[in-house]
């Protein structure tokens, strides 16, 4: 089975040197090009020239792009869809909204080819190692067909059966990550404010919150921490997490609290930064609040 993967950001660009690095065949296509050059030229795969060059030369086409906007273009706006045909299938990897997971497995199957959605918990380094966990919807017979080969991207498969319930998986879980993380960093930065930054940190650390302080202390004040998922990529999470719920049972109020905290702050440079960088923006917006008020 010849694997294409299209998308060669943080992610799929460990993704792709992981298959390779495991004999798959693999052919490989980015929008922006140099990053499939540079690959190329560190592990054996090919460079398709489009989209449909990719499709029409692979048998497992997967996706690991940015957002609902990356996937449209990339799936509807180019040659993709003309070389869609029975025998292939399409398996999205990238966080989009479930709304679109459900569009695509429509319009896939409409040329003939199958479609399973599969977002991911991890991150690069885990997609390096070949170690995410894959939330899989979609019809149960075409994920037996693929899933020796997606267990190369990560042995641990959590099958939920009909689209979009891996999607609406990925968003709670991520509404947990990201809104930990921003609701830490905010009172982290207010305790900057009002001198007792340190002291917090400290008293956290003596109690069993000790892990969470651990989890982001060095994300958010480390200047060197590695980027691994951009600020833009965590609003969009949340956002696409609020437009979901919003919908559905709940308004999830908190969720809509931190996706706009985010949103704004992902409208600034911090946007293709690491989204602990959240914590540097706010403690700017503190300090400029407590500037204002004096
Ligand atoms: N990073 C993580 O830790 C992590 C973990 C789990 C899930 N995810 C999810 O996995 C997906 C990829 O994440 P990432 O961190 O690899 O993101 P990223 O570094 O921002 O990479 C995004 C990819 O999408 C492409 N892209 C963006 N807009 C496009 C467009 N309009 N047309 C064509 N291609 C476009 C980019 O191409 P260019 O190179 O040309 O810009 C790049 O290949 C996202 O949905 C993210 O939420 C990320």
């Amino acid at each position: 089975m010849r694997v294409g993967l299209i998308g060669l950001g943080l992610m799929g660009y460990q993704i792709g040197y992981n298959l390779a690095m495991r004999n798959i065949d693999l052919v490989v296509y980015n929008r922006t090009i140099e990053k499939a050059e540079k690959l190329s030229k560190e592990v054996p795969v090919r460079v398709a020239s489009s989209p449909g060059d990719l499709v029409s030369l692979s048998d497992l086409i997967l996706l690991m792009l940015a957002d609902d906007e990356a996937v449209e273009d990339v799936v509807f706006g180019s040659d993709f869809m003309k070389y869609c045909r029975e025998g292939k299938t399409v398996v999205n990897l990238s966080t989009v909204t479930p709304d679109l997971n459900l569009r695509l497995n429509r319009e896939v199957a409409r040329h003939g080819c199958s479609f399973l959605e599969s977002p991911v918990v991890g991150g690069p380094s885990q997609a390096k190692a070949g170690r995410l966990i894959l939330m899989i919807s979609g019809d149960k017979g075409v994920y037996e067909k693929v899933k020796g080969h997606l267990a190369y991207i990560g042995e641990k498969h959590i099958y939920l059966g009909d689209i979009p319930r891996a999607s609406i998986l990925k968003l709670l879980a991520n509404s947990i990550f990201i809104g930990i993380a921003t609701y830490t960093a905010e009172i982290l930065a207010l305790a900057e404010a009002y001198g007792l930054g340190d002291h917090l940190v400290d008293l956290l650390k003596s109690t069993k919150y000790s892990p969470i302080i651990e989890l982001y202390l060095s994300r958010f004040k480390d200047p060197d921490h590695p980027k691994t998922f951009t600020l833009r990529n965590a609003a969009k999470d949340l956002t696409y997490a609020e437009i979901t719920f919003n919908r559905s049972r709940y308004p999830a109020p908190l969720v809509s609290a931190a996706a706009n905290l985010l949103l704004e702050a992902s409208r600034t440079d911090y946007a293709e930064e690491d989204y602990g960088k959240i914590y540097t923006y706010l403690v700017k917006q503190v300090l400029k609040a407590s500037g204002e008020s004096k």
